[in-house]
This record gives structure tokens, C-alpha cells and sequence, in this order.
């Protein structure tokens, strides 16, 4: 069996959805359920004996290596994070917990169990740790887009956390030789996106006849890959990924925010029109920017195409589709995830970014 941690949240859950629609080998499920993690986005799995999950924290190494020892994973995909930029501006405290010391505990765990391995079970086994391309900073307009060797320059304390925890996951493979792999890759959307993120705070914003808040110009640009794509690109690299090695992960999609609200807008006008004809483009408003907003994100996936014939199965237009789709059939999920905790978060992040 694998054990994923992070299993509940946006990536995590749809790579456990999909790992159990294409094996039978077992997931247990670590995930701590903060505000991110929602057992709802596994409710297909809740008669499945293939999917045990548990609730509790990658930091607390007593349970780590008791789900170790009980369980005899092959490998530790390790989702579990703090995943939100502005959020790790207000209050970056959570991140260096979850990010660098939760990052740490596990790979003590792991290698604390992996060396008690022996013969194949040793040599089979993997560490995947699931970053982003944020720890490489932000690109010049016409800058190349970021390759495994870029240097790291992160300019978050969300983007420090991640590249904390990516720096000790390359030492520990140095170090004691634990077989780690590390993916990094561009923004993900999809299913099951919290609506903190731009894509689905976007149509959930549109749909409520709320504003759709564009940070400074809205030309900062991001590289955009269904979250699906995403989970096929892991699965390859744990197959088939040489051991200490980075992939970047991306779908060659760079596109400026102002365009992704503008064709959200332009998919809910013809899906579900608005009642007075008009265009949700008109709800859109611009609001303070991000402070130390990065300008450009952009992923060079030739690596992972060349080496393990991995290639994203989505075009930008196809995935976009399936995501708005999936949220007009899914408003159950939507009033859900709408707690008072979601709405005291926008309330604190928008009402100091004064129109
Ligand atoms: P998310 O915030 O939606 O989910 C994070 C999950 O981790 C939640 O289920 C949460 O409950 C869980 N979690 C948080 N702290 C934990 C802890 N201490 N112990 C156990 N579980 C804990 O995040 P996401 O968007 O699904 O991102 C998953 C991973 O992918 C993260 O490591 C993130 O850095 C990385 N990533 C995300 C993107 C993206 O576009 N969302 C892109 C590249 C990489
Ligand atoms: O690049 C990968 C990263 O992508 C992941 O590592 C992060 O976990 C993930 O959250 C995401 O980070 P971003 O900061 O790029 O995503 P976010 O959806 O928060 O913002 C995308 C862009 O949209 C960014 O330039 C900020 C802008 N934005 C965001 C929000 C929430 C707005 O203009 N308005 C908004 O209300």
C-alpha cells in the first residue's frame, strides 16, 4: 500500500480518487482537516476498504511511526501543506509548522522505518514530496520558464516554507540516501479547488453576484494545469522517477489572470447566464495587490515529457470546461465549504483591499 498525507485537501483527494480508479493498491490517508481539508471530497471512497483514513498531523512523529509499522507502506506521497499565499501573509506561523517541521517529522519517520527495510522492500521503496514552482521566485516578461536547475529565490513566506521543506528532502537523500523524489509544479484547478483560490473564487463570486477582485493590474501570469494532469504526473515520477531526482510539472499554459477571470466570465455567461443578460465580466473589480506579488510563473516540463514520456492529457480550454461544469453541478459542495471560518477569511483578506 502507499500512504499519502494531505489526502483531504485539493490535489490530494483527487490523487487518491484517481490512484484508486486505476489500482487496487491500498491509501491510507493521513490529513490533519484544517480549514483545506474536507472529508466530502472523498465521499466516493466511503465504503471503499481500500481507502483508510486518518486524522492527525504529518508534526506528531509517535503516529507517524506507528502508521509506519502498521501499515509497511512502499511509499509516502506527502501533499500535506499550508497551501495559501495570502494567507501565509497574514499569518505565516502555521506554515513553518506544517511546511518545514511537518516536512522534517516525516522524513525522520520515513527514514527511520525505510532503514529498517531489507532486500526488495528496501530498494522498491519511495519518498514523493509534492512542492511547487513558487520556490523558484518570479520570471522576468521574457525570461525563460523555470527549469529543474533554476536557482531558488522564493519571495512568500508560503514560497520560503515550501523550498525549506524541498532543501531537506535534498539533504536527506545526500545525507542517509533516502530514495526521495521531489515534483514541483505550476498552479493547479480543477474539482474540489477551495474557493480561496482564483479560479473558484471566481465562479463561486460570479454565481453569488458578488465582485470578482483582480489584484493590481491582473497581468501577473501563472501556468495553468488541470489538477488531474497534475495526479498523472506523480503517479509516472513514482513509477518510473530516478531516485534524488526533481521533475517540474506544468502544462505550457501561461496566461495573465485578467484573461483566466475574463474566460471564466465568458463560460458562466453561456452555461448559466445571468438573469438580466448582462456579462459577468461587469462584477469584475480591481483591488490592492498581493504585497511582494510575484509577476510571472511559467514551467519548462520538458524534463518529465523527455524523460518519462509524461504529457498533460487537458488543453487549458478543455479543463477550464470541465472545472466550471463541475461547480454548476456541484453547489452542495460550494454552500459547504462556505463556512463561518471561509467567510470571516474573505471577509479579514478583501475588506482591506479597498476597490
Ligand atoms: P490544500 O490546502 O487544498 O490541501 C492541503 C491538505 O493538507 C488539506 O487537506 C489539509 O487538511 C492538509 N494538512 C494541512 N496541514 C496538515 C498537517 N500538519 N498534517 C496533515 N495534513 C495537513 O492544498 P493543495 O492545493 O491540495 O496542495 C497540495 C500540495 O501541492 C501542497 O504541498 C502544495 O504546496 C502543492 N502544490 C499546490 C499547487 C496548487 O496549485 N494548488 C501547485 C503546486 C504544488
Ligand atoms: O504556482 C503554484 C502555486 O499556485 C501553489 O504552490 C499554491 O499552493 C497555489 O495556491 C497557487 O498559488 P497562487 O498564489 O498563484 O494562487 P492564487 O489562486 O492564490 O492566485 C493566483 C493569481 O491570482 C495570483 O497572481 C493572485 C491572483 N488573485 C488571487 C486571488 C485569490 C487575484 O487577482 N484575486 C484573488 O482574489
Amino acid at each position: 500500500m502507499i500512504l499519502v498525507t494531505g489526502g483531504a485537501g485539493f490535489i490530494g483527494a483527487n490523487f487518491v480518487l484517481d490512484w484508486l480508479a486505476h489500482s487496487d493498491e491500498p491509501v491510507v490517508n493521513l490529513d490533519l482537516l484544517t480549514y483545506a481539508g474536507n472529508r466530502e471530497n472523498l465521499a466516493a471512497l466511503a465504503n471503499d476498504p481500500r481507502h483508510i483514513f486518518v486524522h492527525g498531523d504529518i508534526g506528531d512523529a509517535t503516529l507517524l511511526a506507528q502508521l509506519l509499522e502498521t501499515h509497511q507502506p512502499r511509499a509516502v506521497l506527502n501533499f500535506a501543506a499550508e497551501s495559501h499565499v495570502d494567507r501565509s501573509i497574514h499569518a505565516p506561523e502555521e506554515f513553518i509548522q506544517t511546511n518545514v517541521v511537518g516536512t522534517f517529522r516525516l522524513l525522520e519517520a520515513v527514514r527511520a522505518y525505510w532503514s529498517k527495510l531489507d532486500g526488495d522492500a528496501r530498494n522498491a521503496f519511495r519518498l514523493l514530496h509534492v512542492s511547487t514552482d513558487e520556490v523558484y521566485g518570479s520570471l522576468g516578461k521574457d525570461a525563460p520558464a523555470f527549469s529543474e536547475t533554476h536557482r531558488y529565490e522564493p519571495n512568500s513566506p508560503y514560497s520560503a516554507s515550501k523550498a525549506a521543506s524541498d532543501h531537506l528532502v535534498r539533504a536527506y537523500h545526500h545525507t542517509y540516501g533516502l530514495p526521495v523524489l521531489t515534483t514541483n509544479c505550476s498552479n493547479n484547478y480543477g474539482p474540489f479547488h477551495f474557493p480561496e483560490k482564483l479560479i473558484p473564487l471566481m465562479i463561486v463570486n460570479a454565481l453569488a453576484d458578488k465582485a470578482l477582485p483582480v489584484y493590481g493590474d491582473g497581468q501577473q501570469i501563472r501556468d495553468w494545469l488541470y489538477v488531474k494532469d497534475h495526479c498523472s504526473a506523480i503517479r509516472r515520477v513514482l513509477e518510473a522517477g530516478t531516485i534524488g531526482e526533481v521533475y517540474n510539472v506544468g502544462g505550457w499554459n501561461e496566461k495573465p489572470n485578467l484573461d483566466i477571470v475574463h474566460t471564466v466570465c465568458a463560460l458562466l455567461d453561456e452555461l448559466r447566464a445571468r438573469a438580466d443578460g448582462k456579462s459577468y465580466a461587469e462584477q469584475i473589480t480591481y483591488v490592492t495587490d498581493r504585497p511582494g506579488h510575484d509577476r510571472r510563473y511559467a514551467i519548462d516540463a520538458s524534463k518529465i515529457e523527455r524523460e518519462l514520456g509524461w504529457k498533460p492529457a487537458e488543453t487549458f480550454d478543455t479543463g477550464i470546461r470541465k472545472t466550471i461544469a463541475w461547480y454548476l453541478d456541484n453547489q452542495a459542495w460550494v454552500t459547504n465549504v462556505q463556512s463561518g471560518a471561509y467567510r470571516e477569511w474573505v471577509e479579514k483578506n478583501y475588506a482591506e483591499r479597498a476597490a
